[in-house]
């Protein structure tokens, strides 16, 4: 297996386009895991060219503690990326993605005024911001992002609608560990014992999903549901836990097939997010 070329510029990545040619990007921010290289994967499927972005962007990081602390091995991200079928990694420098004199933000009204938005002041558009530049730099067919973060998601697509940028918005969906919880960079930091519980997220977002299958259709009844799951684990405390719509992100009263159940909690010093689809499959 040859390995992806690691690229750093936007012009070095389209010298290696070839006319006609499909381009795949799941934009990252490097510290590769499963869930990463199941985008990878798709991307590398669906597409002639895939490219990975490994980008730590600094502006999103609301505590300096967070963003100094976050995890970097490109080296490891780069062998992990070729494994999935990756051809490019776009590991630009600070400077390519915020030259001097930058001045821009892209802002999304209402999606990122809530859940997220509340408690990362400022998160928001400075993702909206980077996702807008990378897509200009490496101009895909095709963007992947994960149904993880899925007001990202939600919002990514609102953006891409209304500046209506060329190529898909491509959701894949959230992979598990076996016990259930979602994966992400994060999950390093939990202690064993806070690994132990944090399963509870995802077992809370199950059982209001059978609760709305069983015709409790309630969003405050299967919200008080999900939250005395996750207070059972006593280390855990919760900062929201809703059914929403989909598109919106904005609480429902009436959980209707497509809902989508949100949750973030923090056990000890770390925060996590998970989501579930509630009543898939059901009209
Ligand atoms: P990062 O947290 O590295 O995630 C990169 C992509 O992987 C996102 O689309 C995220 O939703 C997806 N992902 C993470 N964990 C996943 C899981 N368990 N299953 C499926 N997909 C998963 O999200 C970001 O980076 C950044 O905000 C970014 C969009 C790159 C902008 O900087």
């Amino acid at each position: 297996m040859t390995g992806a070329i690691v690229i750093t510029t936007p012009a070095e990545l389209r010298d290696r386009y070839q006319l006609g040619a499909s381009v795949g990007l799941v934009p990252t921010m490097g510290s590769l895991h499963e869930g990463h290289l199941s985008l990878i994967r798709r991307a590398a499927a669906e597409n002639d060219l895939a490219v990975v972005s490994a980008f730590v962007n600094p502006t999103q990081f609301n505590d300096p503690f967070d963003l100094a602390r976050y995890p970097r091995s490109l080296e490891r991200d780069v062998e992990l990326a070729t494994s999935a079928g990756a051809n490019l990694v776009y590991a630009p420098e600070v400077a390519t993605v915020y030259p001097a004199g930058f001045a821009t933000r892209v802002h999304v009204d209402r999606i990122t005024e809530l859940w997220e938005g509340e408690s990362r002041p400022g998160h928001f558009d400075a993702v909206a911001t980077v996702v807008s530049i990378l897509l200009n730099q490496v101009r895909p067919d095709r963007a992947y992002f994960g149904e993880k973060d899925f007001q990202q998601l939600a919002m990514i697509r609102q953006m891409h609608r209304d500046l209506a940028v060329p190529g898909e918005i491509v959701a894949c969906p959230t992979v598990r560990e076996p016990d259930g919880l979602a994966m992400s960079s994060r999950n390093a930091r939990l202690s064993e014992g806070e690994r132990a519980v944090a399963p509870v997220l995802y077992e809370a977002l199950r059982a209001m999903d059978e609760a709305a299958r069983g015709g409790e259709r309630s969003s405050l009844k299967l919200a008080i549901l999900g939250a005395l799951i996750v207070k059972r684990a006593l280390e855990i405390e919760l900062e929201y836990l809703q059914v929403v719509n989909p598109e919106t992100v904005e609480p429902l009263e009436v959980a209707i097939p497509g809902a989508r159940a949100i949750v973030a909690a923090t056990i000890g010093d770390t925060r996590l997010i998970d989501n579930l689809e509630l009543l898939s499959g059901e009209s």
